[in-house]
C-alpha cells in the first residue's frame, strides 16, 4: 500500500505551529528559571536554549516536531530531522545527540510508514553527525515527527538573534516560498519541478551555511521557519533592539512562487504571521501585495538569515555559493532602532 501522508493533514510542517500571537500570550505566564549558567533562554525568543557547562563548553538544546509536509514517509522523516537540527546550527553549535519524538496512528497507517519516517530521520541525523539514542511514541492522529537535539558550542562563540548591529547586511541562504509551493501542490496548482526543488531545499541541512558563519565569525543569525521571513526578521530586530529593512525584490524565490500567490494561493499561516508582526511593521506605500504575503509565508526547514558586516559580506556570499547555497543573497540591512522593528519594501 502506497501511503500519502499529505492526505491526513490540513496544515503540515511548520505551518502547523500555533499562531505566534497565541504563543506569546501563553509564554507570559511561563516562569523563567534563574541560573547564571543559562546563557540563552526564551527571553529573546532565540532558536534554542544554551546552558554553560564550563568555560570551554555549553550545551545547545532544542526541539521541533510537526505533522507531514509531504506525501512520502521517508522524505517526511528527513525533512523533520533537518528542521529540528537546524536550530543548533543557527546558534553556532555542533549537533551531537538527539531523541525521536513521534506521534503515530497505529490503527490508521501501516507499520512500514512508521519505520520509514524513523529511517528518514535516522539517515538525515547521520548525515549531520547526530546520533539518535532514544525516543518516545504516542498513538495519535495525524502523525507528527521531530527530534529533541543537543549540541555543543563554545560559550564565547554562541550565535544569537540578539546581536544584529546597525550597518550589517542581511544574508539569506535558501530561497523562500516553501509554504506556498506545498499548498499549491495540494491544490493542483504547483508544477512538479517546483515541488521537487522545495523538497530538496527542506531536506538540505543548514550545516554548510553554519560552517561559513563560523569561518567569518558571524555573531547574529536565525533560521527561517514557521513565522516566515518577516516574522523571524522582526524577532531578530526586537531581540537586538535595532530596525531591519528587507527589499523583497532581492529575496530569492522558489520557481513560480510569485505566480502562485498572484493566483490566490496564500496559505492560512501567512495571515497568522502577518497578524503577529503587523504592529511592528512599516510597509512602504508602494510594496507589492504578493511580495508582502511571500514575506509572511511559513517556511519548513528554511535557510539561515545572518547579519554580516559590510567588510566581509562579499567573501561570505562567495563561500556560501561555493558550498552549493547558490541562491544566497543580500536581502536587506540593519539600522539603528527607528519607529518600527521591520520595514518591507519592494
Ligand atoms: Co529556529
Ligand atoms: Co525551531
Ligand atoms: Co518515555
Amino acid at each position: 500500500m502506497k501511503v500519502d501522508l499529505l492526505q491526513m493533514v490540513e496544515y503540515g510542517g511548520c505551518s502547523a505551529k500555533i499562531s505566534p500571537k497565541q504563543l506569546e500570550e501563553i509564554l507570559k505566564y511561563l516562569p523563567l528559571p534563574k541560573d547564571p549558567n543559562i546563557l540563552v533562554d526564551i527571553d529573546t525568543h532565540d532558536d534554542a536554549g544554551v546552558y554553560r557547562v564550563n568555560d570551554e563548553l555549553a550545551l545547545v538544546l532544542t526541539t521541533d516536531f510537526f505533522p507531514p509536509v509531504c506525501s512520502d514517509p521517508y522524505e517526511f522523516g528527513q525533512i523533520a530531522a533537518a528542521n529540528s537540527i537546524s536550530d543548533v546550527y543557527a546558534m553556532g553549535g555542533d549537533p551531537i545527540l538527539a531523541l525521536n519524538i513521534m506521534m503515530f496512528p497505529a490503527a490508521k497507517l501501516p507499520m512500514e510508514a512508521y519505520a520509514d519516517i524513523l529511517k528518514g530521520g535516522f539517515d538525515k541525523a547521520t548525515e549531520a553527525g547526530v546520533r539518535i539514542i532514544g525516543g518516545h511514541t504516542i498513538d495519535d492522529f495525524p502523525p507528527k515527527y521531530g527530534l529533541a537535539v543537543v549540541g555543543y558550542v563554545h560559550p564565547q562563540k554562541i550565535i544569537t538573534n540578539a546581536a544584529a548591529k546597525p550597518g550589517d547586511y542581511l544574508v539569506l541562504t535558501k530561497p523562500v516560498g516553501m509554504g506556498i509551493i506545498m499548498a499549491g501542490q495540494r491544490l493542483g496548482m504547483a508544477n512538479e519541478t517546483d515541488v521537487n526543488e522545495t523538497k530538496r531545499l527542506m531536506k538540505l541541512l543548514n550545516k554548510s551555511g553554519a560552517e561559513v558563519m563560523k569561518k567569518h565569525n558571524i555573531k547574529c543569525a536565525t533560521d527561517i521557519t514557521g513565522f516566515g521571513l518577516a516574522g523571524h526578521a522582526m524577532k531578530m530586530a526586537k531581540a537586538s533592539k535595532v530596525s531591519i529593512s528587507i527589499q523583497m525584490k532581492k529575496v530569492p524565490l522558489i520557481g513560480n512562487a510569485y505566480n502562485l500567490v498572484d493566483d490566490g494561493c496564500i496559505p492560512g499561516a501567512s495571515f497568522r504571521n502577518l497578524e503577529f508582526v503587523e504592529e511592528h511593521l512599516f510597509e512602504d506605500s508602494t510594496l507589492d501585495y504578493n511580495l508582502k504575503m511571500i514575506a509572511f509565508d511559513a517556511q519548513t526547514s528554511g535557510g539561515l538569515l545572518m547579519c554580516v558586516s559590510p567588510y566581509s559580506v562579499e567573501s561570505v556570499l562567495k563561500d556560501l555559493r561555493a558550498e552549493g547555497l547558490t541562491s544566497s543573497a543580500i536581502i536587506g540591512e540593519v539600522t539603528g532602532l527607528k519607529g518600527r522593528y521591520l520595514s518591507l519594501e519592494n
